[in-house]
């Protein structure tokens, strides 16, 4: 188990560079397998989720060649029956997009119920209704999810109930083979909706309208392997952005897509913080004392991201003033108030809303992280407070950001990372 210990009180100053999205990168990783040739993905993040699935494809008997930050995948030895072995699949919760895609490739697919971060019920529902219109049965049993159509899968109309990023992106890539054209109405609109569909667009797809809330994939006979550059992650970026105004820092983050940052922005700007935008590079600079208390609604995109959250909150705990944030997306995404109690904190939780009294400073305690976000929360908590913090569950932190510790050392950081 890996931990770091912070002594906190430093101001995070200097310059440092964003990488691949996770939540796009982990889409596009088994999106390749819908390809008839090799396809070599870029920007490439060093990240957990991204070994885990690379392992997830070898195991399937593919070739998969990883350098520094790009990674080659010839999908070539793939065949009909061949399933990702459960405990990989359960070690993230993309994996269950391995069913869109061996669906469409050969009109069957079982895997694992996927796993993830612990934050509350995470539904399939939306994409097994996608499956079925598309003409697939679908079964849940044992853990293991099942879908087959013999005949092959043809284009449909599919509303979604609830605006999902995982029923959106499985019922595309479904769809990119179906005979047939799909329309995908009530969709998620997240960047790596877009990035996963000029991904397959690139490797010859008919897909239009994502970014939209209705996508309309027009069904190809095959696709071929492709390049393709993953977009910056947005919530890495986001999480350098409140660090630095939660540490009252100074902080270039480069490589980033500042379009997709709005809500951050917002929100910092709103709480007392400068930020400005130069290209691809955002700057954070904080010199008020204290931030001023605002309120937060998690929302899908544009709307608030629910993974910078946990680390918004953590910025607010030390506000002027009481802020209100309410968490529209995971019901079990404040797990890191009772850790950031430890740390002086004063936050009540009243269902989906954290009511947060702003408290002068922050006190260094040991605390554990209990998901990916919770622990970046837990990390700048840390570097904001006075003393130490240890912080235990880091795992959870690599599965999605790369070199964390890393880069805020080089931001000016005392941190060190070590096994528990
Ligand atoms: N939902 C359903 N039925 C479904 C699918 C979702 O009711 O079939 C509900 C969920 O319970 C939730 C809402 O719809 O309340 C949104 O869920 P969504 O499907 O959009 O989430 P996801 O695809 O499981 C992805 C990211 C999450 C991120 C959410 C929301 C990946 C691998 N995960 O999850 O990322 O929080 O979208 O933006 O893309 C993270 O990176 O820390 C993380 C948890």
């Amino acid at each position: 188990m890996a931990k770091v210990v912070i002594t906190g009180g430093r101001r995070l100053h200097g310059r440092v560079r964003v990488g691949g999205r996770k939540n796009s990168v982990v889409a596009v990783i088994p999106a390749t397998l819908l390809a008839e040739g090799a396809s070599h993905i870029e920007n490439l993040p060093a990240i957990g989720d991204v070994s885990v699935y690379a392992d997830i494809l070898k195991s399937m008997g593919l070739s998969v060649r990883q350098d520094r930050d790009s990674m080659s995948i010839d999908p070539t030895g793939l065949v009909a029956g061949i399933t990702p072995p459960r405990e990989l699949a359960q070690r993230l919760r993309a994996s269950y997009y391995l069913l869109g895609v061996l669906l469409a490739r050969f009109g069957e697919a079982e895997v694992a119920l996927p796993g993830g971060c612990d934050i509350g019920l995470r539904p399939i529902d939306q994409h097994i209704k996608g499956f079925r219109a598309l003409g697939a049965e679908a079964t849940i049993e044992h853990g293991v999810v099942r879908v087959s159509a013999p005949h092959g899968l043809t284009g449909a109309q599919v509303y979604l109930d609830v605006v999902s990023v995982g029923a959106t992106i499985n019922i595309m890539l479904a769809a990119t083979l179906a005979d047939g054209t799909t329309t995908i109405e009530n969709a998620a609109k997240e960047p790596h909706i877009v990035d996963l569909a000029d991904y397959l667009n690139s490797c010859g797809a008919k897909i239009q309208g994502a970014g939209t809330d209705v996508i309309r994939i027009r069904g190809v006979k095959s696709l071929s392997g492709c390049v393709h550059a993953v977009i910056p992650d947005e919530i890495e970026a986001a999480t350098f952005m409140i660090a630095a105004a939660a540490t009252r820092g100074d902080v270039l983050i480069d490589n980033v897509i500042p379009k997709h940052l709005d809500p951050i922005t917002a929100k910092l700007v709103e709480a007392g913080a400068e930020v400005t935008q130069n290209g691809d590079s955002i700057r954070v600079t904080m010199s008020r004392p204290r931030p001023r208390a605002v309120n937060v609604k998690t929302l899908p995109y544009p709307g608030f991201p629910t993974d910078a959250q946990q680390p918004m909150s953590v910025l607010l705990s030390v506000a002027e003033g009481t802020s209100f944030v309410t968490e529209s997306i995971w019901e079990g995404r404040f797990k890191h108030v009772d850790e950031l109690k430890r740390m002086g904190t004063n936050i009540r939780v009243e269902g989906r809303m954290a009511i947060i009294e702003g408290v002068p400073k922050l006190m260094g305690a040991p605390v554990r992280a209990t998901d990916l976000r919770a622990g970046a929360a837990l990390i700048i908590a840390g570097l904001m407070a006075e003393g130490q913090t240890e912080i235990s569950g880091i795992e959870h932190v690599d599965r999605g950001y790369e070199r964390l510790s890393d880069k805020f050392r080089a931001l000016g950081a005392k941190i060190a990372r070590m096994q528990g």
